[in-house]
Protein backbone atom coordinates (compact mmCIF):
# COMPACT_ATOMS: atom_id res chain seq x y z
CA UNK A 1 0.00 0.00 0.00
CA UNK A 2 1.17 3.34 -0.89
CA UNK A 3 1.75 6.23 1.82
CA UNK A 4 -1.30 7.75 0.19
CA UNK A 5 -3.86 4.83 0.30
CA UNK A 6 -2.49 4.06 4.45
CA UNK A 7 -3.56 7.67 5.00
CA UNK A 8 -6.91 7.55 2.93
CA UNK A 9 -7.97 3.87 5.08
CA UNK A 10 -6.90 5.34 8.56
CA UNK A 11 -9.03 8.13 7.63
CA UNK A 12 -11.55 6.57 6.03
CA UNK A 13 -12.02 3.86 8.96
CA UNK A 14 -11.84 7.07 11.62
CA UNK A 15 -15.11 8.42 9.99
CA UNK A 16 -16.77 5.30 9.73
CA UNK A 17 -16.05 4.94 13.44
CA UNK A 18 -17.28 8.58 14.09
CA UNK A 19 -20.29 8.10 12.40
CA UNK A 20 -21.19 4.64 13.73
CA UNK A 21 -20.45 6.40 17.27
CA UNK A 22 -22.94 8.84 16.39
CA UNK A 23 -25.44 6.66 14.79
CA UNK A 24 -25.27 4.41 17.97
CA UNK A 25 -25.69 7.66 19.91
CA UNK A 26 -28.15 9.39 18.41
CA UNK A 27 -30.27 6.37 17.69
CA UNK A 28 -30.30 5.46 21.57
CA UNK A 29 -31.47 9.13 22.35
CA UNK A 30 -34.33 8.41 19.57
CA UNK A 31 -35.30 5.06 21.92
CA UNK A 32 -34.80 6.75 25.24
CA UNK A 33 -35.21 10.32 24.15
CA UNK A 34 -38.74 10.10 26.98
CA UNK A 35 -36.63 8.63 29.42
CA UNK A 36 -34.03 10.49 31.99
CA UNK A 37 -30.43 10.21 31.18
CA UNK A 38 -29.84 7.84 33.89
CA UNK A 39 -29.73 4.24 33.47
CA UNK A 40 -33.55 3.63 34.12
CA UNK A 41 -32.83 -0.16 35.33
CA UNK A 42 -30.07 0.70 37.49
CA UNK A 43 -31.28 3.85 39.45
CA UNK A 44 -34.05 2.76 41.74
CA UNK A 45 -37.07 5.40 41.43
CA UNK A 46 -39.72 6.38 43.94
CA UNK A 47 -42.64 6.30 41.13
CA UNK A 48 -42.85 5.77 37.67
CA UNK A 49 -45.29 8.20 35.84
CA UNK A 50 -46.36 9.08 32.12
CA UNK A 51 -47.56 12.46 30.80
CA UNK A 52 -49.37 11.62 27.79
CA UNK A 53 -49.12 15.16 25.42
CA UNK A 54 -51.99 15.76 22.68
CA UNK A 55 -48.73 16.44 20.30
CA UNK A 56 -45.34 15.11 21.09
CA UNK A 57 -43.45 17.24 18.75
CA UNK A 58 -45.75 20.54 19.97
CA UNK A 59 -43.49 23.08 21.46
CA UNK A 60 -46.30 23.96 24.32
CA UNK A 61 -46.12 20.22 25.44
CA UNK A 62 -42.71 20.09 25.26
CA UNK A 63 -42.65 22.93 27.76
CA UNK A 64 -45.11 20.66 29.90
CA UNK A 65 -42.75 18.09 30.00
CA UNK A 66 -39.27 20.17 30.74
CA UNK A 67 -42.26 21.44 33.69
CA UNK A 68 -42.75 17.71 34.51
CA UNK A 69 -38.89 16.51 34.36
CA UNK A 70 -37.72 19.05 36.59
CA UNK A 71 -39.83 18.35 39.57
CA UNK A 72 -39.45 14.53 38.31
CA UNK A 73 -35.77 15.11 39.13
CA UNK A 74 -36.42 17.04 41.84
CA UNK A 75 -38.29 13.89 44.08
CA UNK A 76 -36.98 10.82 42.20
CA UNK A 77 -39.53 10.55 39.95
CA UNK A 78 -38.51 8.05 36.53
CA UNK A 79 -41.19 10.61 33.70
CA UNK A 80 -42.21 9.19 30.33
CA UNK A 81 -43.40 11.76 27.87
CA UNK A 82 -45.24 9.36 25.86
CA UNK A 83 -48.35 10.21 23.37
CA UNK A 84 -49.16 10.65 19.06
CA UNK A 85 -46.15 12.53 17.19
CA UNK A 86 -49.19 14.72 15.48
CA UNK A 87 -52.85 14.85 17.61
CA UNK A 88 -54.42 11.73 16.61
CA UNK A 89 -57.52 10.82 19.17
CA UNK A 90 -57.08 7.09 18.94
CA UNK A 91 -53.15 6.54 19.56
CA UNK A 92 -53.41 9.52 22.83
CA UNK A 93 -56.50 6.52 24.03
CA UNK A 94 -53.98 3.67 23.67
CA UNK A 95 -51.23 5.61 25.18
CA UNK A 96 -52.93 5.92 28.26
CA UNK A 97 -54.49 2.13 27.82
CA UNK A 98 -50.76 0.86 27.50
CA UNK A 99 -49.38 3.13 30.48
CA UNK A 100 -52.26 1.52 32.69
CA UNK A 101 -51.46 -1.99 31.46
CA UNK A 102 -47.77 -1.47 32.25
CA UNK A 103 -49.18 -0.50 35.69
CA UNK A 104 -47.27 2.92 36.32
CA UNK A 105 -47.29 4.90 39.65
CA UNK A 106 -49.80 7.77 37.86
CA UNK A 107 -50.88 9.25 34.59
CA UNK A 108 -50.97 12.78 33.70
CA UNK A 109 -53.20 13.42 30.37
CA UNK A 110 -55.35 15.95 29.20
CA UNK A 111 -59.02 14.86 29.01
CA UNK A 112 -60.08 15.73 25.79
CA UNK A 113 -63.74 14.54 25.65
CA UNK A 114 -66.04 13.05 27.99
CA UNK A 115 -67.45 10.57 25.48
CA UNK A 116 -63.57 9.24 25.02
CA UNK A 117 -61.56 9.91 27.92
CA UNK A 118 -63.83 9.89 31.11
CA UNK A 119 -64.69 5.98 30.57
CA UNK A 120 -61.28 5.25 30.14
CA UNK A 121 -60.05 7.49 32.63
CA UNK A 122 -62.30 5.98 35.35
CA UNK A 123 -61.10 2.62 34.56
CA UNK A 124 -57.89 3.55 35.20
CA UNK A 125 -58.44 5.12 38.96
CA UNK A 126 -60.64 1.79 39.58
CA UNK A 127 -57.75 -0.28 38.71
CA UNK A 128 -55.79 1.81 41.37
CA UNK A 129 -53.57 3.99 38.96
CA UNK A 130 -54.37 7.98 40.13
CA UNK A 131 -55.01 10.39 37.11
CA UNK A 132 -54.41 13.83 36.83
CA UNK A 133 -56.08 15.80 34.01
CA UNK A 134 -53.24 18.50 32.33
CA UNK A 135 -53.99 21.45 30.11
CA UNK A 136 -57.93 20.15 29.91
CA UNK A 137 -60.42 19.01 32.12
CA UNK A 138 -62.59 15.69 32.22
CA UNK A 139 -64.76 16.77 34.70
CA UNK A 140 -67.03 14.47 35.23
CA UNK A 141 -64.57 11.69 35.34
CA UNK A 142 -63.38 10.22 38.23
CA UNK A 143 -59.98 11.72 37.76
CA UNK A 144 -58.01 12.92 40.83
CA UNK A 145 -57.31 16.38 39.77
CA UNK A 146 -57.05 19.03 37.21
CA UNK A 147 -54.00 21.28 36.64
CA UNK A 148 -53.98 23.62 33.76
CA UNK A 149 -55.70 27.13 32.52
CA UNK A 150 -59.23 27.65 32.75
CA UNK A 151 -59.89 27.14 29.53
CA UNK A 152 -63.12 28.90 29.51
CA UNK A 153 -61.96 31.91 31.10
CA UNK A 154 -59.09 32.38 28.95
CA UNK A 155 -61.55 32.47 25.92
CA UNK A 156 -63.10 35.02 27.59
CA UNK A 157 -60.37 37.29 28.58
CA UNK A 158 -59.30 36.91 24.68
CA UNK A 159 -62.61 38.23 23.71
CA UNK A 160 -62.56 41.20 26.05
CA UNK A 161 -59.00 41.95 24.47
CA UNK A 162 -60.29 42.10 21.04
CA UNK A 163 -63.32 44.54 21.89
CA UNK A 164 -60.86 46.70 23.57
CA UNK A 165 -57.78 46.80 20.74
CA UNK A 166 -60.90 47.15 18.11
CA UNK A 167 -62.61 49.42 19.82
CA UNK A 168 -65.68 47.51 19.93
CA UNK A 169 -65.96 46.91 15.79
CA UNK A 170 -64.63 43.79 14.12
CA UNK A 171 -65.62 41.04 11.81
CA UNK A 172 -64.29 38.08 13.72
CA UNK A 173 -63.42 35.00 12.12
CA UNK A 174 -62.21 32.11 14.65
CA UNK A 175 -60.22 28.95 13.91
CA UNK A 176 -60.09 26.75 17.09
CA UNK A 177 -58.54 23.80 17.22
CA UNK A 178 -61.01 21.24 17.68
CA UNK A 179 -65.03 21.09 17.37
CA UNK A 180 -64.94 18.43 19.55
CA UNK A 181 -62.20 18.62 22.42
CA UNK A 182 -63.06 20.13 25.99
CA UNK A 183 -60.44 23.18 25.89
CA UNK A 184 -61.18 24.41 22.20
CA UNK A 185 -64.86 24.52 23.22
CA UNK A 186 -64.67 25.93 26.45
CA UNK A 187 -62.54 28.64 24.89
CA UNK A 188 -64.41 29.56 21.80
CA UNK A 189 -67.48 29.34 24.29
CA UNK A 190 -66.07 31.89 27.09
CA UNK A 191 -64.64 34.23 23.21
CA UNK A 192 -68.61 34.43 22.16
CA UNK A 193 -69.70 35.13 25.81
CA UNK A 194 -67.57 37.55 25.87
CA UNK A 195 -68.48 39.64 22.93
CA UNK A 196 -72.57 38.45 22.78
CA UNK A 197 -73.21 42.21 23.57
CA UNK A 198 -71.11 44.13 21.56
CA UNK A 199 -73.42 45.42 18.46
CA UNK A 200 -69.98 45.96 16.86
CA UNK A 201 -68.86 42.82 16.87
CA UNK A 202 -69.84 40.21 14.19
CA UNK A 203 -68.58 36.43 14.29
CA UNK A 204 -68.04 35.64 10.63
CA UNK A 205 -67.15 32.48 10.69
CA UNK A 206 -65.93 29.53 12.63
CA UNK A 207 -63.29 26.79 11.14
CA UNK A 208 -60.96 24.04 12.84
CA UNK A 209 -57.86 23.35 12.33
CA UNK A 210 -57.57 20.23 14.40
CA UNK A 211 -54.40 20.78 15.73
CA UNK A 212 -52.66 20.56 12.60
CA UNK A 213 -50.63 23.66 11.00
CA UNK A 214 -51.27 22.62 7.54
CA UNK A 215 -54.96 22.63 8.15
CA UNK A 216 -54.48 26.02 10.12
CA UNK A 217 -52.95 27.62 6.98
CA UNK A 218 -55.29 26.32 4.85
CA UNK A 219 -58.85 27.95 6.76
CA UNK A 220 -56.98 31.03 6.87
CA UNK A 221 -56.82 31.19 3.75
CA UNK A 222 -60.42 30.02 3.17
CA UNK A 223 -61.43 32.80 5.09
CA UNK A 224 -59.17 35.43 3.39
CA UNK A 225 -60.73 34.64 -0.03
CA UNK A 226 -64.55 34.00 1.47
CA UNK A 227 -64.70 36.77 3.58
CA UNK A 228 -63.02 40.11 2.75
CA UNK A 229 -64.56 41.72 5.18
CA UNK A 230 -63.13 39.73 7.67
CA UNK A 231 -60.46 42.10 9.69
CA UNK A 232 -60.07 40.22 13.12
CA UNK A 233 -59.14 36.44 13.57
CA UNK A 234 -58.96 34.51 16.88
CA UNK A 235 -56.74 31.71 16.78
CA UNK A 236 -57.64 29.32 19.82
CA UNK A 237 -54.79 26.72 20.03
CA UNK A 238 -51.29 26.94 20.23
CA UNK A 239 -50.52 26.78 16.11
CA UNK A 240 -53.38 28.41 15.35
CA UNK A 241 -52.15 31.85 15.78
CA UNK A 242 -48.83 31.15 14.07
CA UNK A 243 -50.46 30.02 10.96
CA UNK A 244 -53.03 33.16 10.47
CA UNK A 245 -49.95 35.21 11.16
CA UNK A 246 -48.22 33.78 8.22
CA UNK A 247 -51.06 33.68 5.52
CA UNK A 248 -52.09 37.49 6.63
CA UNK A 249 -49.01 38.44 6.08
CA UNK A 250 -48.69 36.57 2.58
CA UNK A 251 -51.74 38.89 1.57
CA UNK A 252 -49.67 41.78 3.17
CA UNK A 253 -52.66 42.77 5.29
CA UNK A 254 -50.80 43.16 9.00
CA UNK A 255 -51.76 46.34 9.07
CA UNK A 256 -55.87 45.52 8.33
CA UNK A 257 -56.44 42.58 10.07
CA UNK A 258 -56.03 41.97 14.11
CA UNK A 259 -54.85 38.71 15.54
CA UNK A 260 -54.85 37.43 18.70
CA UNK A 261 -53.43 34.33 19.70
CA UNK A 262 -52.62 31.93 22.20
CA UNK A 263 -49.44 30.94 23.63
CA UNK A 264 -46.04 32.16 23.87
CA UNK A 265 -44.27 29.78 21.63
CA UNK A 266 -40.94 31.27 19.90
CA UNK A 267 -42.69 31.95 16.75
CA UNK A 268 -45.72 33.97 18.45
CA UNK A 269 -43.59 35.69 19.86
CA UNK A 270 -41.61 36.77 16.68
CA UNK A 271 -45.21 37.69 15.28
CA UNK A 272 -45.82 39.93 17.95
CA UNK A 273 -42.26 41.42 17.70
CA UNK A 274 -43.29 42.04 13.78
CA UNK A 275 -46.67 43.19 14.78
CA UNK A 276 -48.91 40.79 13.04
CA UNK A 277 -50.40 39.17 16.04
CA UNK A 278 -51.50 41.86 18.28
CA UNK A 279 -51.90 40.10 21.32
CA UNK A 280 -52.04 36.42 22.78
CA UNK A 281 -53.51 34.44 25.75
CA UNK A 282 -50.73 33.33 28.17
CA UNK A 283 -50.83 29.43 29.28
CA UNK A 284 -48.17 28.26 31.61
CA UNK A 285 -47.31 24.66 30.71
CA UNK A 286 -44.41 24.45 32.40
CA UNK A 287 -45.99 25.01 35.78
CA UNK A 288 -48.83 22.69 34.59
CA UNK A 289 -45.61 19.87 34.42
CA UNK A 290 -43.93 20.67 37.03
CA UNK A 291 -47.07 21.06 39.53
CA UNK A 292 -48.47 17.63 38.30
CA UNK A 293 -45.62 15.51 39.23
CA UNK A 294 -45.90 17.46 42.89
CA UNK A 295 -49.84 16.41 43.14
CA UNK A 296 -49.78 12.82 41.79
CA UNK A 297 -46.93 12.53 44.52
CA UNK A 298 -49.13 14.08 47.13
CA UNK A 299 -52.44 12.00 46.02
CA UNK A 300 -50.21 8.50 45.92
CA UNK A 301 -48.41 9.54 49.70
CA UNK A 302 -52.23 10.18 50.76
CA UNK A 303 -51.46 14.21 51.13
CA UNK A 304 -54.57 16.76 50.70
CA UNK A 305 -54.62 18.03 47.09
CA UNK A 306 -57.28 20.81 45.85
CA UNK A 307 -58.92 18.60 43.03
CA UNK A 308 -59.12 21.98 40.57
CA UNK A 309 -55.85 24.00 40.24
CA UNK A 310 -55.92 26.76 37.43
CA UNK A 311 -52.40 27.84 36.51
CA UNK A 312 -52.16 31.46 35.74
CA UNK A 313 -53.74 32.70 32.55
CA UNK A 314 -53.90 36.58 31.15
CA UNK A 315 -53.30 38.55 27.98
CA UNK A 316 -49.56 39.94 26.39
CA UNK A 317 -49.43 42.65 23.70
CA UNK A 318 -46.21 44.14 22.43
CA UNK A 319 -45.48 45.96 25.61
CA UNK A 320 -45.60 43.12 28.10
CA UNK A 321 -43.21 40.46 26.13
CA UNK A 322 -40.11 41.64 28.50
CA UNK A 323 -42.34 40.05 31.67
CA UNK A 324 -43.92 37.33 29.41
CA UNK A 325 -40.80 34.76 29.05
CA UNK A 326 -41.59 31.36 27.72
CA UNK A 327 -44.57 29.67 29.00
CA UNK A 328 -43.65 29.71 32.63
CA UNK A 329 -40.21 28.38 32.22
CA UNK A 330 -37.87 29.02 35.25
C1 LIG B 1 -53.33 23.90 24.09
C2 LIG B 1 -52.84 22.48 23.99
C3 LIG B 1 -52.74 22.06 22.55
C4 LIG B 1 -51.87 23.02 21.79
C5 LIG B 1 -51.88 22.66 20.31
C6 LIG B 1 -52.44 24.81 23.27
O1 LIG B 1 -52.99 26.10 23.27
O2 LIG B 1 -53.38 24.34 25.43
O3 LIG B 1 -53.75 21.64 24.63
O4 LIG B 1 -52.23 20.76 22.44
O5 LIG B 1 -52.36 24.35 21.94
O6 LIG B 1 -50.99 23.42 19.55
Amino acid sequence: MSKLSIVAYTVGSLFFLVSCSFSIFYGYKVVTHHLPKEDSAVKKYNYHFVLVAEELDNEYWRLVDEGARAAAKKYDVLLEYAGPKQANLEDHLKTIEMSAAAKVDGIMTQGLSDEQFSPLINKVVAKGIPVITVDTDAANSRRQAYIGTDNYYSGFLAGKALIKDTKGKANVAIITGSFTKNHQIQRVKGFKDAVQFEKGIHIIAVEESEISRVIAAEKANQIMQGHPEVNAFFGTSALDGIEIAQVVEKYKKQNQIYIIGFDTLPETVKYIRQGTIKATVVQEPYEMGYGAVEMMINIIEGKRVDPIIHTNTRIARLEDLPAVGMGGRK
